[in-house]
């Protein structure tokens, strides 16, 4: 791991029982307050996916940030992936489980079909968000071009659920 991405990752701070007793909750935001860290992350997350995606998706709230920042580096365009009653046209809709709770994200369907469709996130950590993600784009007709995840905690099942993808930092 480059010094820059060192640094990035000392800026995630680990903080106990939040949201709820248990669950230690990765904090990013000093990460993305920090200029160089939000560069050298975001620039992380797209570099295996060059060339090979044509937009970038976000999950909601999140995964906007990051998704945001990386189609901006990348170039392209950023489509967001919302919570239920958020978007004004959904297309498609998917509940998952959550590591703490249950959700249901929505997606429009402006996008000409077999778009190839970078998916990024900030955490993994049951895999339910990135595997709705991934199915909402699917159910729309696109193509996932990849998953991008900036902290993958290690030892809650993600990557089982989701397999193929490439995190940028890692909880052990
Ligand atoms: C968090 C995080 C990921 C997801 C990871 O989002 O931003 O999207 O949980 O957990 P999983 O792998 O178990 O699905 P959250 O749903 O808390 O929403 P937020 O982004 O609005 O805080």
């Amino acid at each position: 791991m480059s010094p820059e991405l060192a640094r990035a990752e000392s800026l995630i701070r680990g903080i106990p029982d939040y949201p709820s007793p248990g669950i230690l909750f990765r904090d990013i935001t000093p990460l993305l307050a920090d200029a160089e860290a939000l560069r050298t992350t975001t620039a992380a997350l797209v570099e295996p996916f060059d060339g090979a995606f044509d937009v970038v998706a976000g999950v909601e709230a999140r995964g906007f940030i990051l998704a945001g920042a990386a189609a901006l580096a990348a170039g392209c365009g950023f489509v967001p992936i919302r919570k239920a009653g958020k978007l004004p046209r959904p297309a498609a809709s998917i509940d998952y489980a959550l590591e703490y709770g249950t959700a249901t994200v929505e997606m429009h369907d402006d996008l000409p079909t077999g778009t190839r469709v970078l998916l990024i996130d900030d955490v993994l950590a049951t895999g339910g968000t990135l595997a709705a993600g991934r199915s909402i784009i699917e159910r729309l007709g696109y193509t996932v071009a990849g998953i991008s995840v900036l902290f993958e905690i290690d030892g809650l099942g993600g990557r089982d659920v989701i397999g193929d993808l490439h995190t940028v930092f890692h909880s052990s």
